[in-house]
């Protein structure tokens, strides 16, 4: 009890920066709330904060080295200010370790992923041995989750939700099995409690996040197991949850029940990010992907007999060891064929530690470049002609936050694009309908016949 006082009466100033997927966003949300419960409250920029957290990702090369050149950059306000403490959290802590301090002094913390929920006592820590250190990288996801506090503020009309973590696919470009540890579900009580909360707290969407949410297996009410798509209608019962959504998927794990649940449950909405990251069954063997490019074909089109709109997205990789001209080609054909509504497509990035890293048939960088290159561009027009064949259309609309214009709302469409339309500020966190009226790239704009 005095602990709490004590704590609860020091008012701190936190500044958190979060790079990688939604998961660490989810991640920096749940430590800002943790850490306000013992007296941090939000900083606006790095300057004026006590705290500067680094929520970093590893997955390619050049993700992982922007937090070095960040922690060049928090030196030189430490160097004014000694009090000041740096922490470095996600996963290039969880890969690197103590040799995040070996290379960047600086840092007086490093914290995995699954160790958040100690970042209060690791804190007490560095302030009592300054300059010494303190690194936690447990790998104990129940851990985490059981004591990470609900969030006590008002949240975001749409909010994340994590409900698995890691993965056991071990495709061999990736880090994620080794910097987020083996697959973990958390149970269905504890995953309904939450969306209980977060609707509560102002949501009416929620996107379910997982390294490979597809594969959620969860413990149930009553003791036995549910499959996503049991969870997805359980949380499309609870009174005020309008829309839902999950990623990212895995393939493999798209199961029968899954592929119905998008006819069957009107608030799991029309959109899909399923990473291919290849079209040829050559190069995808040698990732380790485990489905051949006709096994992920056959899906989208039993996705497409249960839900006729949805919206497809996928990641990929090019230049992948080993992949050829030919294979490259495979690629282009298949997203011709599937047509997306939006993807992201990335060079190859060999990682340390990863097999494919020490595969001798490295593709040349400039190879890689121009595959790179003719793949966005026709990814690009995908976008674009998606985008435009929704001008004309009535989408439903929900508005999250003010436009950039005067008077202007943006939400998302059930396709996940974002729309722009003129609507009072009281009108975040509402559904409308929007007349579409015109596409650019990577939005829509529309009036609101009803606002
Ligand atoms: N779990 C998700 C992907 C998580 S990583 C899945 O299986 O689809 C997000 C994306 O980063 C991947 O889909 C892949 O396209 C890309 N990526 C991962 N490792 C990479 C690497 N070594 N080089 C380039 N891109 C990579
Ligand atoms: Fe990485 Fe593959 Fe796991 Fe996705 S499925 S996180 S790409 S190892
Ligand atoms: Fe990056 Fe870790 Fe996410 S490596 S993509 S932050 S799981």
């Amino acid at each position: 009890m005095q602990e709490t006082a004590t704590r609860q009466a020091v008012r701190k100033k936190l500044f958190v920066r979060t790079y990688g997927c939604q998961m660490n966003v989810y991640d920096s949300e749940r430590m800002s709330d943790m850490l306000a419960a013992v007296g941090y409250e939000a900083a606006r920029t790095a300057e004026e904060a006590d705290l500067v957290v680094l929520n970093t990702c590893h997955i390619r090369e050049k993700a992982a080295e922007k937090v070095y050149s960040e922690v060049g950059r928090l030196r030189a306000l430490k160097d004014r200010r000694p009090d000041m403490l740096i922490a470095v959290a996600g996963c290039v802590a969880q890969a690197e370790g103590e040799e995040v301090m070996r290379r960047a002094p600086a840092v007086d913390i490093v914290v995995g992923p699954q160790a958040y929920h100690r970042l209060p006592e690791m804190l007490a820590w560095a302030e009592r041995a300054r300059g010494g250190g303190v690194v936690d990288v447990d790998f104990r996801p129940e851990a985490k989750f059981d004591e990470l506090p609900a969030p006590e503020r008002p949240v975001g009309s749409s909010a994340f939700l994590t409900i698995q973590e890691g993965c056991d696919k071990f495709c061999t470009f990736c880090v994620v099995p080794y910097t987020r540890g083996a697959e973990y579900s958390r149970p269905a009580a504890a995953v309904i409690a939450e969306a209980r909360e977060l609707v509560q707290r102002g949501a009416r969407e929620i996107v379910l996040l997982g390294q490979n949410v597809n594969a959620w297996c969860g413990e149930a009410p009553g003791g036995s197991t549910w499959t996503l798509a049991r969870l997805i209608r359980a949380l499309a019962d609870i009174e005020g949850v309008e829309r839902l959504r999950y990623t990212t998927s895995h393939p493999r794990d798209m199961s029968d029940d899954l592929i119905e649940a998008h006819g069957a449950i009107p608030a799991l909405m029309p959109f899909l990010h399923l990473p291919i990251q290849a079209g040829s069954d050559r190069v995808l063997e040698r990732m380790n992907r485990r489905h051949r490019a006709s096994d992920y074909r056959r899906i989208v089109e039993r996705l497409r007999a249960a839900r006729p709109d949805i919206a497809l997205a996928s990641d990929f990789i090019v230049g992948f060891p080993g992949e050829s001209e030919r294979d490259f080609e495979q690629t282009l054909a298949l997203v011709r064929d599937i047509g997306y509504a939006q993807a992201y497509s990335f060079k190859f990035s060999a990682r340390p530690g990863t097999p494919a890293a020490a595969d001798p048939l490295q593709v040349p960088p400039e190879v890689a470049s121009e595959r790179l290159a003719r793949l966005q561009e026709l990814l690009n027009n995908q976008q674009q002609v998606f985008n435009r064949g929704c001008v004309g259309m009535r989408l439903t609309v929900l508005f999250e936050r003010p436009g950039r214009r005067p008077g202007q709302l943006v939400g998302r469409s059930p396709y996940m694009q974002a729309v722009h339309a003129e609507a009072d500020t009281a009108r975040i966190g509402e559904l409308a309908e929007v007349d579409i009226l015109a596409a650019g790239p990577n939005s829509l704009s529309g009036r609101s016949p009803t606002i």
